[in-house]
């Protein structure tokens, strides 16, 4: 019954026996070994087109790394109110960037509306007062667990792409997102306008890998500078390769992130027939906020379970948590079994 964090799971046997396996014999550092150079031709597969791989240790440092390198003094980058770059990451991008400002775009659960973005658009229009804007964030899944189709993502980057501005994707739980969809990681990437994305391979199963995946020559500025200055270039690349070979083989990282979904449905499914529990919006990516009450929530603890209690602000007030009861998020994993799906049904 750990449903507090994807992370929190531990890592398939397939991930440590591909460390294992590349602990041996020496191999030349800073990413200039075979397997580094294999992974990114696997990745090239995966996406369908000629990528540059970037590997980091964090999400919080993809996202940060490459959204700094489309900084220009001054400058706005627009994301979701509820974007992990915007409310969990401490001010990273800003840092990074040496000072580019976040501007906060209205969404529904997660998703950026196109109406949002246009009044966005139209209060940045060039030229305006308040700094030059850089670009757009978003992340899929998103921050709510709702997944972006190809068409959606396209009507988000048209705009931008009209004003020859960059687009990234937040793609912590990006495998997550092509299970949910269905639609091929081409599809929910550059085939719909996204220029640059933070790929996400730890939530997933692996230990710590994570790289920036740039789709458009040359958008990202002294990115490797970037990353080497903030001391996320490993020495042992190898390592952090060895995760991701065998992660993308196989399909493995869509097979584990498909049973992490299919987990959520199935939380989902219990939680829609109890009348004691209501969704606080519909999801489909591995990420479950349910509205149950305080009492079932101090059962679940009582039990050995863990989930985080979520800010409900971002709902509608009248369909707020009443003040014995509390909006808490679930997330499943490739490790999350049916038993403890069960189980915190019955305890609800
Ligand atoms: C959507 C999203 N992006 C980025 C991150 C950052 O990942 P990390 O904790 O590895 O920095 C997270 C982690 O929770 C996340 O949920």
């Amino acid at each position: 019954m750990r449903f507090a964090s994807d992370n929190w799971a531990g890592v398939p046997d397939e991930i440590s026996a591909a460390i294992a396996r590349a602990g041996t014999g020496f191999a030349p550092a800073y990413g200039n070994d075979p397997l580094t150079a294999r992974v990114t031709e696997r990745f090239c597969e995966v996406f369908e087109r000629k990528v540059e791989v970037l590997f980091t240790a964090t999400g919080t440092a993809s996202n940060s790394l490459a959204l700094a390198a489309i900084g220009r003094p001054g400058g706005q980058i627009l994301c979701s109110t509820e974007a992990h770059i915007e409310n969990d990451e401490w001010g990273a991008t800003e840092f990074q960037s040496g000072g580019v400002k976040l501007a906060t775009v209205a969404n529904a659960a997660g998703k950026i509306r196109p109406d949002g973005l246009a009044a966005a658009l139209a209060r940045y229009p060039e030229g305006n007062r308040h700094g030059p804007l850089l670009g757009l964030s978003l992340t899929n899944a998103t921050e709510c667990g709702t997944v972006y189709a190809p068409a959606e993502i396209a009507a988000l980057t048209a705009p931008l792409k009209a004003r020859g501005l960059p687009v990234h994707c937040d793609g912590a739980r990006f495998a997550n997102a092509v299970a949910a969809t269905g639609a091929s990681p081409a599809e929910l990437t550059w085939k719909s306008g996204v220029d640059f994305m933070s790929f996400g391979g730890t939530k997933n199963g692996c230990w710590a890998a994570e790289a920036i995946v740039i789709f458009t020559p040359g958008v990202l500025h002294d990115v490797a500078a970037r990353r080497q200055r903030a001391g996320h270039t490993f020495s042992k690349s190898r390592f952090v390769a060895a995760q991701f070979e065998a992660y993308l083989e196989n399909g493995n990282w869509l097979h584990w992130a498909r049973h992490a979904n299919l987990m959520s449905d199935r939380l989902r499914a219990g939680l829609r027939a109890s009348n004691s529990v209501r969704l606080a919006w519909e999801s489909s990516a591995n990420e479950v906020f349910p509205i149950i009450s305080r009492a079932a929530l101090a059962n679940i603890r009582a039990a050995g379970g863990f989930c985080h209690e979520w800010p409900a602000d971002a709902l509608h007030p009248d369909a707020r948590p009443d003040p014995d009861e509390t909006l808490v998020r679930l997330v499943t994993s490739w490790a999350t079994s049916d038993a403890d799906v069960e189980e915190f049904l019955a305890l609800v």
